[in-house]
């Protein structure tokens, strides 16, 4: 494989920090060759609460992918989550240029740049501006306008806001682990990278990334994200209640919920007492595995229920690829099933796709958003400037030479 790139992604999630190093070919092609997940403590619902803690979280995971691939690392891809990110439709028009009446790629930057001058407060900051198409004098679809003999050129974009304040103290723990950002990512933008094709784009799809904290949502059609959004609920939350209702602690709630939980109550028998030992005061004490189920399944209607209120706000429509769950949260047994029945259109449960390499560890639906930061990544590479991604060997001469170029021209 000839290599075009270098590049790394780091989720920083409510549950997990996971640094990812992935190689990208010349054709496009993905291999993780780096990996380092730890646990995070410093983020509440997707956002960061204590600092030094998520330095110390960013530091490990960024440590572990290194000592791993053999490469340091300098510049990384990084999530942004939470329920201050929002997303907008917004149009730009711009008349085409006098002399050509053909449209140029500065016409179409300028269409962007209209759309993309809506008033933002100041406390928010934009994330992305993502196109969905253009309108050449009244005629809608056009994916790519460059060329065409036209008048009036329209654009239709995404935009992605989120606080500043919360992106800035982000930013703060990324930088103070030692890392500088490529770009950041909105995490349901980088899941939906993760596990879905192009045809499910152009058909129409939502996903919803089911974490720690947070469900993350997105909704595409016409190969092209038309909504985000960021429900403040998730996986914790089906803890949670479990160790309420069956007073036990958060660690046997977990547990409990891992290894017995499904959103399918039909196959769980009234009899079934399981024993929890996990923790000494525990010992010998059992509780009814039914109970637990409907607790979860209770907490996970809600969730649905939540997810459908979303699309229809987001006026989503038919969605003929219905609904794709991923995140950890979407490892529960029944999940896709309860979906389908509050929901009404199809729902299926997905991990990351097209993964090569260390792919036992990192295909699962927990690694989606880590996985989708190294391929939005990889689309900014390939083509574009190739070889600006290139970081070096760790230790190599190359690496001594680069990091002493990099402490002389930051
Ligand atoms: N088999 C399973 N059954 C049910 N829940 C599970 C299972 N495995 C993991 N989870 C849950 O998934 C959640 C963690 O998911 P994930 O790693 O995607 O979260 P995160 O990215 O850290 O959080 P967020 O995206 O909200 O910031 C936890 O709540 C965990 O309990
Ligand atoms: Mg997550």
């Amino acid at each position: 494989m000839e290599r075009e790139a270098v590049l790394v992604g780091i989720d920083v999630g409510t549950s997990k920090v996971c640094a990812l190093i992935g190689e990208v070919s010349r054709d496009g092609r993905l291999t993780v060759i780096g990996h380092g997940t730890v646990t995070s403590s410093g983020l509440k619902k997707g956002v960061v609460v204590n600092i030094d803690q998520t330095v110390r979280s960013i530091g490990e995971a960024v440590e572990r992918a290194e000592r791993l691939s053999g490469w340091k690392i300098d510049r990384a891809f990084v999530n942004v989550g939470g329920q201050h990110v929002e997303s907008l439709i917004s149009k730009g028009q711009v008349a085409v240029t006098a002399h050509h009446r053909e449209v140029t790629r500065e016409d179409i930057n300028r269409a962007i740049e209209v759309a993309q001058a809506v008033s933002i407060p100041s406390n928010r900051q934009q994330l992305h501006v993502e196109r969905r198409g253009f309108i050449v004098d009244g005629q809608e679809g056009v994916k790519d306008p460059l060329g065409m003999s036209a008048l009036r050129l329209e654009v239709e974009t995404l935009i992605v806001t989120a606080s500043a304040s919360a992106v800035q103290n982000l930013f703060k723990c990324v930088a103070a682990a030692g890392v500088k950002i490529d770009d950041p990512v909105v995490s349901s933008l980088a899941s939906a990278e993760a596990v879905l094709n192009d045809t499910e784009k152009d058909l129409g799809v939502a996903v919803a990334d089911i974490g720690a904290g947070t469900v993350d949502l997105a909704m595409f059609d016409e190969g092209a994200p038309f909504y985000t959004g960021v429900l403040p609920v998730g996986g914790n939350n089906v803890t949670n209640d479990i160790a309420i209702g069956l007073k036990t602690s958060l660690a046997v709630a977990e547990q409990l919920k891992i290894q017995h939980g499904t959103c399918d109550l039909r196959g769980v028998d009234v009899d079934d007492d399981i024993s929890v030992s996990v923790l000494g005061e525990e010992a010998g004490r059992t509780v009814n595995r039914l109970e637990v189920c409907q607790i979860a399944e209770a907490r996970m209607r809600e969730i649905f229920e939540l997810i459908a209120t979303e699309l229809r706000t987001a006026g989503s429509g038919m969605l003929p690829a219905g609904l794709i769950l991923t995140g950890g949260g979407a490892q529960m047994a029944g999940v896709a099933e309860l979906g389908r029945d509050v929901l009404q259109i199809p729902v299926r449960v997905a991990g990351p796709i097209g993964v090569i390499g260390l792919t036992d560890t990192i295909t699962t639906p927990a690694f989606s958003t880590a996985i989708g930061l190294l391929r939005w990544g990889a689309m900014n590479v390939v083509g574009d400037e190739p070889g600006r991604y290139e970081t070096a060997p760790a230790g190599g001469i190359l690496g001594r030479i680069r990091d002493a170029l990099r402490s002389f021209f930051p």
